[in-house]
């Protein structure tokens, strides 16, 4: 037996039981539901990600995943095997004002039983890595609040855990250093087990599942490269003025932003009905066209 084949059958018996599941969960506050059936399977290694619109429980969920919150019914399963080595980066900043960035980050590693060799060694690799070396000796309230955001990935990146829970990671943060730590993450796929949350759903473009909320339930869920794969082929791009005539044509249609899109399995009949249009632009659909696609009808 070669060790390729070894290391395959470890990742298919790891990956055949679950790290942590959710068995038909709900969550309330004051007796509103934000979380309804939730059904959810998460295997070691894999990377996760959790889109929705704002409000939809993706936070509360993550704090459920972490065992921040208890489920009001149903079950959390964490296999035994899964030791809730946690690394958590939370939407709201959680470093005290009055430390430098570099005793933040010690204290941090102090506090989970690091030794000082490790501290040091830890500390400067993810300063390094988020751009905040320079910046160590900074107070943390002088620091902009992307950079707060950089820190608060530092901290969890110096932790170094089993699991990453990451709630909306790269908010604020410039596109040189938010691929920098894209890059990061997606190195240590297989190794370590990430799920993120994010409103920007190309950030999850890393994942290999993505569960879709809405209004707390699980919209859709599935492989990412298979959901994909099930998007109308084309999607065509129209200016907004366009909808009164869509509607006219009665062609199903969604506005976002200053633009209408409009899905299609057989794009060129429908182009057929749009010669009236000065401007339509075909393309591929992307990773923000899923949840447009499967959100627009609820
Ligand atoms: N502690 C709480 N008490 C009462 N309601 C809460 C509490 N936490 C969350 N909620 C409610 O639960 C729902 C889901 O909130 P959650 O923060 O999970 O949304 P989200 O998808 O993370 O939104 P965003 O994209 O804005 O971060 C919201 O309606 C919110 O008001
Ligand atoms: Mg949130």
């Amino acid at each position: 037996m070669n060790s390729r084949f070894i290391q395959n059958l470890y990742f298919e018996v790891l990956y055949l039981q679950p790290m942590i599941e959710l068995v038909h969960v709900w969550k309330y506050f004051s007796r509103k539901p934000v979380l309804k059936n939730v059904n959810l399977k998460i295997y070691p290694g894999e990377f996760l990600g959790i889109a929705g619109a704002n409000g939809s429980g993706k936070t509360v969920l993550l704090h459920l995943l972490a065992g921040l919150l208890k489920p009001s019914k149903g079950e959390i399963v964490f296999n035994n095997d899964c030791n809730k080595n946690f690394g958590f980066v939370f939407q709201e900043n959680l470093l005290e004002d009055f430390f430098t960035v570099e005793d933040a980050l010690r204290y941090c590693l102090k506090l989970a039983g690091f030794n000082a060799f490790q501290i040091r060694k830890s500390v400067n690799h993810a300063l390094k890595l988020v751009g905040l070396y320079n910046r160590k000796k900074w107070l943390v309230k002088h620091l902009s609040k992307g950079l707060k955001q950089c820190l608060e990935l530092a901290r969890v990146i110096a932790l170094n855990p089993d699991v990453f829970i990451l709630d909306e990671p790269f908010t604020g943060l410039d596109v040189k250093r938010k691929e920098k730590l894209k890059h990061f993450f997606k190195r240590l796929k297989h190794v370590k087990t990430l799920i993120i949350a994010s409103l920007e759903i190309q950030d999850l473009s890393m994942c290999d599942k993505l569960v879709l909320l809405h209004n707390g339930k699980i919209l859709i869920t599935g492989d990412l490269k298979v959901l994909m794969s099930k998007l109308p082929d084309r999607v065509l791009e129209l200016p907004i003025n366009s909808t009164k005539v869509l509607n006219a044509l009665k062609i199903k249609h969604f506005v976002t932003g200053d633009k209408v899109l409009c899905f299609s399995k057989n794009y060129k009949s429908l182009l057929a009905k749009m010669k009236s249009f000065e401007y339509v632009k075909i393309r591929k659909p992307c990773l923000q066209d899923l949840f447009l696609y499967h959100a627009r009808e609820r």
